[in-house]
């Protein structure tokens, strides 16, 4: 079953996000699967905000990030490893042993994503938390990929060095590795949160048109338990549907 909440504004959908992790962090989840992006900056600092004042202890934490590039380190900071950092595990004092990154400098990629991928099979994420790219991508999962994809390694499309580039600090790495649309269904539960205009389409093919591997996020579909977390900018064209429920602050749909 999927859920769709709708909050006013990017600061609220970011801090109803948070309040849904922290929500299944005391509900006992552990295993935390993360994003990054533009997207996942507020929903971060909200997430630290919110650890902080209810002091939720984060020692037991585990976590797992969906992608990284490839041919950049931790230290460089374009890579995801070093936007968790700031973001997220220097804020809450998470060790590195206690999150797990693929490592774009491996030596051999292959090896790297089949080492992933028996980690994340091993504990799979209690809660994973996604972004959306303008073209319904999750992780780095373009248009196209199978839906029973396991840890791999893919090559960006344009859409998305276009989308990407002019946050990146140099020149936009062209290959990434990523959790497949396979290893991302094997979360407990998934949280997906998008925010202004610029999503409003990929939001609207993934939750309404019919599920299509064109649409990667569409794939989520599938799986028991995903809430959506918009704001109302990237929730418009849900609302130009008729079927929906504009003054509902939670939508279900089977
Ligand atoms: C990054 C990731 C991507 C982003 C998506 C949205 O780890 O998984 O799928 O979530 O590209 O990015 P932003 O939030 O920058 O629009």
């Amino acid at each position: 079953m999927m859920q769709v909440y709708v909050r006013d504004s990017q600061a609220e959908a970011n801090d109803l996000a948070a309040h849904l992790v922290v929500e299944a962090v005391r509900s006992g989840a552990r295993v935390l699967g993360l994003a990054t992006g533009q997207t996942m900056i507020g929903v971060y600092a909200a997430l630290v905000a919110q650890v902080r004042a209810d002091r939720i202890a984060t020692e037991r934490w585990t976590t797992f990030n969906l992608d990284e590039y490839v041919g950049i380190g931790p230290d460089h900071p374009g890579s995801f490893h070093h936007f968790m950092t700031t973001h997220l595990f220097r804020p809450l004092g998470l060790g590195p042993q206690q999150s797990h990154l693929l490592n774009g400098l491996a030596p051999d990629l292959e090896a790297e994503c089949n080492r992933f991928e028996r980690l994340v099979m091993a504990s799979p994420p209690d809660v994973q938390i996604l972004g959306i790219g303008q073209n319904g991508h999750i992780g780095f999962n373009e248009p196209g990929t199978p839906w029973d994809s396991g840890t791999h390694r893919v090559t960006l499309t344009a859409a998305t060095i276009a989308q990407n580039a002019p946050d990146f600090p140099g020149s936009m790495p062209r290959e990434a590795l990523t959790m497949g649309i396979g290893t991302i269904l094997m979360a407990r539960a998934i949280i997906v949160v998008a925010t202004g205009a610029a999503k409003a389409p990929a939001v609207y093919r993934a939750v309404r048109e019919e599920p299509s591997l064109e649409v990667p996020a569409s794939a989520l579909r599938l799986h028991p338990d995903v809430r959506y977390v918009l704001d109302t900018a990237a929730a418009e064209r849900l609302f130009s549907d008729p079927r929906w429920d504009r003054a509902a602050s939670v939508v279900e749909i089977d």
